[in-house]
């Protein structure tokens, strides 16, 4: 698949020095780290480059990506993909990847230290030792034993921070839309509905990412269905906690503390939560550790690795069916499903509505998705846009093309057919070279190859009248194959002009 070619790539941010060696020890790839570019700069040197890889500084956006002419990847070395325009990305063919279980060991440590910090307000206790104080009585705190911690979002940080904090006997409760109850109670997460939630808590802890479901999820409402004195924890992403509203809670007593790693802008401009007595404050340093600097680093090498040479697609936020892709077996099945989109796009005058993908055969039964977009690159291949197997189906919806796919047991041979209104195509793979085997009612005796250059046309066609065009083109027959309506030739080289084969149409697969 052309996007995997990836010779250059820029690192636009600071990153452990072991995913430059991997990616020139492992892949040879030629790696420039340039951190602390200005926008400009990158959008300024970004054509150059075929992989891109960040942390959370730099600002991938729909500039930068549109700029990016041979940009095939985004490796993003950590979880949140919020500083990449990912629609954009997608729109433009390219991959976004994320490493999302390198830093998260290091994330939930710092929510730990946080909460033990908040209990007894250590920071700021150490600092007034610094200003040559001994205020023991100012600084009285609060045992965690018995208390109850709410963990919003129980997904890999918010089930290591409960593990964690049951050691220092906390209760811990918490929600998640998607992680079932029985999977949180294993680890001693016993979920409530938010409401069931606010009353009981001591403490909270976010952990989710920031969607529009979870901008403001603590919010004025929630904070006062809370116990008075609950102290609160961001170590997800800003926003979460709504920061006018937490600052509101703070001055009122309400809340009676909060921890924060990350702020809706970043560094805050807004100095009030940052200078508030009650409020620990950190720059983002979630995964701002050796070991999950060093994990994510190589993570996102190893990952753009295994992409160049065609072994699997993994992390990959923006094109999940394509992990699917990535194994020798199914390449010459993509070529399929292309050449097939080809052959339709050529035979039909005008493409608009369903195409049906269906698959047939054990080892096709996970491979719709990618295949509809395989057939989709064939279909959309006279239009300017750059069309890979990570846009096709979003551009086919575009112009008005619903691609959809399905698995079928009624045959046991593994086969690909494509159908729309009019045209059906079937086509299998002989050895590993797509071929067709039926079109609409012509069934062929023997599977016609569908690779190099081919002659197409419904009809019988005057062999003593191609042998001559082709002739005069200093090209050759190399496979003929007609039934039922049509025609297929195989020919050495492409026809300049071949018109004087009246509707015939001639394919470069
Ligand atoms: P994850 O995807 O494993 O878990 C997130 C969970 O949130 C999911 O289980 C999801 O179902 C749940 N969720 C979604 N909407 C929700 C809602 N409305 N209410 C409750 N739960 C909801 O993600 P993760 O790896 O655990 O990361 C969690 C957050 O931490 C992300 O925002 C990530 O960007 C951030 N993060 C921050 C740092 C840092 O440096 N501070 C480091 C790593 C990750
Ligand atoms: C992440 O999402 O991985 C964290 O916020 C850490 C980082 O940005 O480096």
């Amino acid at each position: 698949m052309a996007f995997c070619e990836i010779r250059r790539v820029l690192i636009s941010d600071s990153l452990a020095p072991a995913c430059a060696q991997i990616l020139h020890s492992q892949g040879d790839i030629e790696v420039t780290e340039c951190p602390g570019l200005t926008p400009q700069e990158l959008i300024s040197k970004i054509p150059d480059y075929d992989g891109l890889i960040v942390r959370s500084a730099t600002k991938v956006s729909s500039d930068v990506l549109t700029a990016a002419t041979r940009l095939k990847v985004v490796g993003r070395a950590g979880t949140g993909v919020d500083n990449v325009d990912v629609d954009s990305a997608t729109k433009n063919g390219i991959i976004v990847m994320n490493t999302p279980t390198g830093n998260s060991i290091s994330a939930a440590e710092l929510t730990c230290g946080l909460i033990l910090s908040l209990s007894r307000q250590i920071p700021q206790a150490a600092s007034s030792m610094k200003q040559g104080k001994w205020d023991r009585k100012k600084y009285m705190g609060s045992e965690l034993h018995g208390k109850t911690l709410g963990i919003l979002g129980l997904g890999r940080i918010g089930k290591e921070v409960a593990v964690r904090m049951q050691s220092f006997q906390m209760r811990t409760i918490g929600y998640d839309p998607v992680i079932p109850p029985e999977v949180t109670a294993e680890f001693g997460v016993e979920q409530l509905l938010l409401e069931e939630i606010w009353e009981q808590c001591d403490y909270i802890t976010v952990h989710t990412p920031l969607l529009p479901s979870t901008t403001g999820l603590i919010n004025d409402a929630a904070f006062s269905k809370c116990k008075r004195g609950v102290q609160v924890i961001n170590c997800a992403r800003g926003g979460i906690i709504d920061e006018s509203a937490l600052l509101r809670a703070l001055e009122s007593g309400q809340c009676g503390g909060a921890g924060l790693d990350v702020f809706t802008e970043e560094p805050p401009r807004d100095r009030a939560l940052v200078d508030h007595p009650l409020v620990i404050s950190l720059p983002h340093l979630g995964a701002s550790t050796h070991e999950a600097q060093n994990r994510c680093g190589e993570e996102i090498a190893l990952q753009i690795v295994d992409l160049v040479k065609g072994r699997a697609l993994v992390g990959a936020v923006n094109a999940p069916s394509l992990s699917k892709a990535f194994s020798p077996q199914t390449k010459p099945w993509i070529k399929l499903g292309e050449a097939l989109g080809t052959v339709l796009f050529h035979l039909l005058p005008k493409i608009s509505g369903e195409i049906r993908v269906t698959t047939t055969g054990d080892s096709l039964k996970n491979s719709g998705s990618f295949l509809c977009s395989a057939v989709a690159i064939g279909l959309l291949q006279s239009t300017e846009m750059k069309v890979n197997l990570v846009n096709s189906c979003l551009f086919a919806n575009e112009v008005g093309i619903q691609m959809t796919s399905q698995h079928s047991v009624e045959s046991v041979e593994t086969r690909l057919e494509v159908s729309t209104e009019g045209l059906h195509l079937v086509g299998a793979l002989s050895g590993s070279t797509p071929c067709l085997i039926q079109i609409g009612p012509s069934h062929f005796r023997s599977p016609v190859s569908l690779s190099g250059t081919v002659l197409l046309w419904a009809g019988e066609t005057n062999i003593p009248k191609l042998l001559g065009v082709l002739s005069a083109a200093g090209s050759n027959l190399q496979t003929f194959h007609s039934s039922g309506g049509y025609s297929v030739a195989g020919i050495s080289a492409p026809l300049s002009d071949p018109s004087p084969l009246g509707s015939c149409r001639q394919i470069t697969l």
